[in-house]
C-alpha cells in the first residue's frame, strides 16, 4: 500500500474512533417476564417501564407476557436466560410453580427483581411493589370503620397461588381479628379476573345480598362484581385504584365503587433498580410502595392530580421526543462535522503528501533536467560527428563514383586495342590466347566497375521514384528492341505475350528499363546459343497486381543459390564476370516500386524472374510521381489554352529571337522535354516532337541544326530514325545525339555503326549535354564555312568538269523557276532530271558541299530579300516560296542575313 493512502486509513480511523459512543454507554439487556399482559394496571405498569427506559438509550428491552399461564412463563423465562441478559424483572403468575426457574437464574447469577408477585423461596435482589399484607390490613381497619365494627362481609380473591392474592388475604384476617362483630361469611376465588368475579357473585347473589360488604382483592373483580350485585346497598371495595377510563378511580367518582385501596404498578421503580444493579449502584432489597385508601372524598383530587399528572407526562413526552430530534439533529450534525473534520484532517493530510511529492518531484525534475541537459550535449555532439561523417562519406562517395568513373577510359583503352588485336588471325596460338585472357579480364573488370556504381547508387539511397503511366507493350517491345543485336548474335528466340488487358502500369520507366534490361542481360548471358526468351505479362487472381515473367531455357539455377540471388554480391558463379550487384540493384527498383521480385529455376531447364508489379496508383505517394504531375498538370493547363487535340499534343516550339540555331528534340517523356526546354530555350530555338512519326513530320517542314533523340520512341526505335536521317540526303548532316537509358556495350556499338554522332546514357549532365550540342554546332558551323559561298550566291567551283557544269546548271535551273513550287525538294528535282534521289543527292553534296535543302533555301532566301524589294508583305513571300510558315520564314531570314525581313525591308526602302 502506497504510503499516502496509509496514512489517509489512519486519520480516517482517528477520526472514527474519536466519534464512537462512551464506553461507559454499552449496551445493556433488560428482560421483564410478565405473568399476565391484557389487563388495564399491567399496561399501565408496562408503559411506565417504558417511558423510564426512554431515558437509557443503551438499554435493549426484552418483554414476555405469559398469559397467566404458569408454564409458559416458566419456558419463557428459561429462554430469557439464553439471551445474554443483564437482569430479569419478573411478575410470577403464582409464586411455588415459577419459583424453581427464577432461583436458577439467581444462582447463576443474573440479577433478579421480582415486581407484584412474589416467588417462595424469597431468591432474588430486589422486590418492587407495594406491600399486599399491608393493603389486606388497611382494607380490614376500612371496612371496620365505615360498618362501625359490626356486620356481614364478603372476599372475592385472586389467583389462590399468587402472592398477592394470599398476602392481601392474610392482612384482612390480621385486621378482622379486632373487630370480633364483624363476620367474614363468604370467600369467593375470582382468580384477577373480572367475568369470573361477575359469574360467581351472580351464583352466590342470595348470600352475597346478605352482606354488608364486598372486598374484591382488584377493582376489575369488583367492577365484575358490580354488575351482577342487585342489591345496591351493599358496600364495594376493590384494590388498584387505578386511573384512567373505565378503571378503579372513575368508578369510585363515578359512584359505582365504594372505594379501593391504592396498589402502584411500580413499572417506574423496577426499571431504575435494574438500572441500578446493572450499573453496580446501591439498591434496596425491599422496595415498598406506598398505599393508602380512596373513596369518594378522595377520588376526585387523585383524578385530577392524576390528569395533572398525564399532562405533565404527556409535556414531558413532547419535550422527550423533541429531544429524540434534536438528539437526532445533533447526531447529524456531528456527523457533518466529523466528515467535515474527516475532510479537513484528510486535506491537510493529502496536502503534506503533496507537498512532499511535488518536493520529490522538483527534486527529480532537477535531476532529469540535468540529465536531459548531458543527453542532449551528447545527441548535438553525435548529430556533429554524424554530420563529418556524412560529409566524408560523401566525399568518399564522391570520390568512389570519380574515380570508379575514370576507370572506364583507361579501360575501354586496353579493351579496343585487345579486340582489334584478336581480330588478327596471324598470331601464334599462345598469343591468342593470352590475348582473349586479357580480353576477358578487361571486360570483366569494366562489368564490375559498372556495379560499383550501381552499388554506389543503392548505398547512397539516391535512386528515387518518378513513376509515369506507362504502356506495357510499347514499354517491353522498346526493351526487346534495344536487345536485338544481341539476340541475333546468340540467336535467341523472343516472345512478348500480355495475357490480361491491363494494358499500362505506373512505374519509372528508366528504373524499370534498367531492371528489365539487367535480367535480359542475364538470361541472355546464361542461354545457350539458339535458346528462348519469354516475357509474360499476367494478372492476379484479385486484380491487383500484375506478374511479369521473364522466362529462359538457359542452364538454371541450383535450388540451393535460389534465396541468395537478389543479395548483393551473390554470384552463382564464382567465375563468372559481373560483381552480383545487378540483381540487387534490381530488387531494390522493384521495391521502390512497392513490389517483389522472385526466382524459379530448374537446372538445365531454364530459370523464371517474376515481378510482382502493383496495378493503379494508390500505392505511389505524391512525391513518387509529384514532379510528372506537376509538368502534366502544366501541359493540362497548356492544351486547353491551346485548344489542341489532347492526344495528339506536341509542346510547341520555342522561337528565340536572339539564335539561328534550330535544335530538334524528340523524346515523348514530358520531363525530359521539360528538362532539355529549360537547359536550351535561352540560346537556342527548340522544335519538338514526340515520337518517331512526329520527328518526321517536324523533318519535312523543318531544318533543325542539330538532333537530340530518344531511343525508346513509343512508335518505334531512335536507333532506326538515326540511320533514316542519316540516309537521308537532305538530312544526313545534321548532327544527332542519342539520349538513352540503355548502357549496354551493344547498343552503342550498334548506334555508332549507324553514324550517331554522340550516344549519351541517361541520366545526364546537363552542362555535359550543353557543351556536346555547342561543339557539335561548331564544329558543324566550321563545315559549312569550308564549303559554303561567298556574295550570297552559290557559285560551282573551279574544279569542275564540263558534264558537272552542266548537271549543276540544270538543277539551278530546275530550282530557279520552281521557287514558289511547295512540291521543289531533292524527290522533286530528282525526277525533273530523270536521276535517283541518291544520285542527286550525292551529286549536289560533291559538287556544292551542300544539301538540296539548303541550297534550295538559300536560293528561296535571296530570292526573298528581291520581293521583298518588290513591295511583297512577310505572309505573301512565305506563301510564294514555300516556307511552312512566316515564323519560320523570318527565323530562316534572320539566320541567315542577320536581319529580320521587317527591318531589311526598312532599311532598304530609307
Ligand atoms: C392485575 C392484578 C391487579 C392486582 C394484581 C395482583 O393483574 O390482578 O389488579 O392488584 O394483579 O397481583
Amino acid at each position: 500500500m502506497k504510503p499516502v493512502i496509509k496514512i489517509c486509513y489512519l486519520a480516517i480511523i482517528l477520526i472514527l474512533i474519536s466519534c464512537s459512543e462512551d464506553k461507559n454507554n454499552k449496551r445493556v439487556t433488560i428482560a421483564f417476564s410478565q405473568c399476565i399482559g391484557n389487563d388495564a394496571w399491567r399496561k399501565t405498569m408496562l408503559e411506565e417501564m417504558k417511558r423510564e427506559l426512554s431515558f437509557y438509550s443503551n438499554v435493549r428491552f426484552l418483554y414476555k407476557d405469559a398469559n397467566g399461564d404458569n408454564e409458559v412463563q416458566i419456558n419463557q423465562i428459561r429462554e430469557l436466560a439464553k439471551s445474554d441478559i443483564d437482569i430479569l424483572i419478573v411478575s410470577p403468575n403464582e409464586a411455588s410453580p415459577l419459583t424453581p426457574i427464577v432461583d436458577s437464574l439467581f444462582q447463576k447469577n443474573i440479577p433478579v427483581i421480582v415486581t407484584d408477585r412474589k416467588t417462595s423461596s424469597g431468591m432474588y435482589n430486589a422486590y418492587v411493589g407495594a406491600d399486599n399484607q399491608e393493603i389486606g390490613e388497611i382494607a380490614g381497619d376500612y371496612i371496620a370503620s365505615i360498618i362501625k365494627h359490626k356486620g356481614n362481609i364478603g372476599i372475592i380473591t385472586g389467583l389462590e397461588g399468587s402472592s398477592a392474592s394470599i398476602e392481601r388475604e392474610k392482612g384482612l384476617n390480621i385486621a378482622l381479628k379486632k373487630y370480633p362483630q364483624i363476620n367474614l361469611k363468604t370467600r369467593i376465588s375470582g382468580n384477577w379476573e373480572k367475568q369470573n368475579a361477575k359469574e360467581l357473585v351472580l351464583s352466590n347473589l342470595e348470600e352475597i345480598n346478605t352482606l354488608d360488604v364486598l372486598l374484591a382483592f382488584n377493582d376489575q373483580m369488583a367492577m365484575g362484581a358490580n354488575e351482577s350485585i342487585s342489591n345496591n346497598k351493599i358496600i364495594i371495595i376493590g384494590v388498584d385504584a387505578l386511573p384512567g377510563k373505565n378503571n378503579g378511580l372513575e368508578q369510585i367518582s363515578n359512584g359505582k365503587m365504594n372505594a379501593s385501596i391504592l396498589y402502584p404498578t411500580g413499572g417506574t421503580e423496577s426499571i431504575r433498580t435494574a438500572i441500578s444493579i446493572i450499573n453496580k449502584l446501591p439498591y434496596n432489597r425491599d422496595n415498598i410502595l406506598g398505599t393508602l385508601v380512596i373513596d369518594k372524598t378522595n377520588a376526585k383530587l387523585l383524578e385530577m392530580q392524576y390528569n395533572k399528572i398525564k399532562d405533565q407526562q404527556n409535556d414531558i413526552d413532547k419535550r422527550q421526543q423533541l429531544i429524540i430530534e434534536q438528539t437526532k439533529i445533533y447526531q447529524n450534525q456531528k456527523s457533518i462535522l466529523n466528515i467535515l473534520i474527516s475532510s479537513l484532517v484528510i486535506t491537510v493530510v493529502l496536502a503534506a503528501v503533496s507537498i512532499l511529492a511535488l518536493k520529490s518531484n522538483w527534486e527529480k525534475n532537477k535531476f532529469l533536467e540535468i540529465k536531459n541537459n548531458e543527453i542532449l550535449t551528447q545527441k548535438n555532439k553525435i548529430l556533429e560527428m554524424n554530420e563529418k561523417l556524412k560529409e566524408t562519406s560523401e566525399l568518399k562517395n564522391n570520390f568512389f563514383t570519380k574515380i570508379s568513373h575514370e576507370f572506364k577510359t583507361p579501360l575501354t583503352l586496353i579493351i579496343a586495342p585487345i579486340e582489334e588485336l584478336n581480330k588478327i588471325n596471324t598470331f601464334p596460338i599462345e598469343v591468342k590466347s593470352q590475348l582473349e585472357r586479357m580480353g576477358r579480364s578487361a571486360n570483366k573488370l569494366l562489368s564490375l566497375i559498372g556495379d560499383l556504381l550501381d552499388l554506389n547508387k543503392i548505398t547512397s539511397n539516391r535512386i528515387k521514384l518518378n513513376a509515369e503511366y506507362i504502356s506495357l507493350d510499347v514499354f517491353i517491345k522498346q526493351i526487346l528492341n534495344n536487345f536485338k543485336p544481341l539476340f541475333n548474335k546468340k540467336k535467341i528466340y523472343t516472345s512478348y505475350q500480355r495475357l490480361t488487358k491491363i494494358n499500362s502500369i505506373w512505374i519509372d520507366e528508366y528504373l524499370m528499363e534498367q531492371a528489365i534490361s539487367n535480367i535480359i542481360s542475364n538470361a541472355v548471358k546464361f542461354t545457350p546459343e539458339g535458346g528462348k526468351i519469354q516475357i509474360i505479362i499476367e494478372e492476379n487472381e484479385l486484380g491487383d497486381y500484375i506478374h511479369l515473367r521473364i522466362k529462359d531455357n538457359g542452364i538454371g539455377i541450383n535450388k540451393k543459390f535460389l534465396h541468395n540471388l537478389f543479395e548483393p554480391y551473390f554470384q552463382v558463379n564464382a567465375s563468372s564476370t559481373g560483381s552480383g550487384i545487378g540483381l540487387a540493384y534490381v530488387k531494390e527498383i522493384i521495391e521502390l516500386h512497392y513490389g517483389q521480385i522472385t526466382a524459379s529455376s530448374k537446372e538445365g531447364l531454364g530459370t523464371t524472374i517474376t515481378l510482382r508489379l502493383l496495378i493503379g496508383d494508390n500505392h505511389l505517394n505524391i512525391e513518387d510521381k509529384a514532379r510528372n504531375k506537376q509538368l502534366t498538370q502544366q501541359f493540362e493547363n497548356k492544351k486547353l489554352s491551346d485548344n489542341l487535340d489532347e492526344k495528339y499534343f506536341t509542346p510547341i516550339p520555342v522561337i528565340n529571337s536572339n539564335s539561328n540555331k534550330f535544335l530538334l528534340i524528340i523524346d515523348d517523356n514530358d520531363e525530359i522535354q521539360a528538362y532539355l526546354k529549360e537547359i536550351f530555350q535561352n540560346e537556342y530555338n527548340l522544335l519538338f516532337a514526340l515520337n518517331y512519326n512526329d520527328a518526321k513530320k517536324v523533318l519535312n517542314e523543318n531544318y533543325p541544326d542539330l538532333i537530340i533523340c530518344d531511343v525508346m520512341l513509343p512508335d518505334g526505335n531512335g536507333l532506326d530514325l538515326l540511320t533514316e536521317i542519316k540516309e537521308n540526303p537532305s538530312t544526313f548532316q545534321v548532327p544527332i545525339i542519342l539520349l538513352s537509358a540503355v548502357n549496354n556495350q551493344e547498343t552503342k556499338v550498334e548506334a555508332y555503326k549507324r553514324l550517331v554522332d554522340v550516344y549519351i546514357t541517361k541520366p545526364f549532365n546537363a552542362d555535359y549535354l550543353i557543351e556536346i550540342v555547342k561543339s557539335l554546332l561548331i564544329f558543324r558551323e566550321q563545315l559549312k564555312e569550308k564549303f559554303s559561298c561567298t556574295n550570297n550566291s552559290i557559285e560551282p567551283g573551279n574544279s569542275m568538269t564540263s558534264i558537272d557544269k552542266k548537271f549543276l546548271t540544270t538543277f539551278q535551273s530546275i530550282v530557279d523557276s520552281n521557287m514558289s513550287n511547295p512540291k521543289l525538294g531533292a524527290n522533286y528535282i530528282a525526277s525533273e532530271m530523270n536521276i535517283s534521289r541518291i544520285q542527286l543527292y550525292r551529286k549536289i553534296k560533291q559538287l556544292l558541299n551542300l544539301s538540296i535543302q539548303n541550297y534550295i533555301i538559300e536560293k528561296r532566301l535571296m530570292y526573298s530579300k528581291k520581293l521583298i524589294l518588290e513591295g511583297y508583305n512577310i505572309n505573301e513571300i512565305y506563301e510564294k516560296l514555300g516556307f511552312s510558315s512566316a515564323t519560320y520564314f523570318t527565323v530562316a531570314f534572320k539566320k541567315r542575313f542577320n536581319v529580320s525581313p521587317s527591318t531589311y525591308k526598312k532599311q532598304s526602302f530609307q
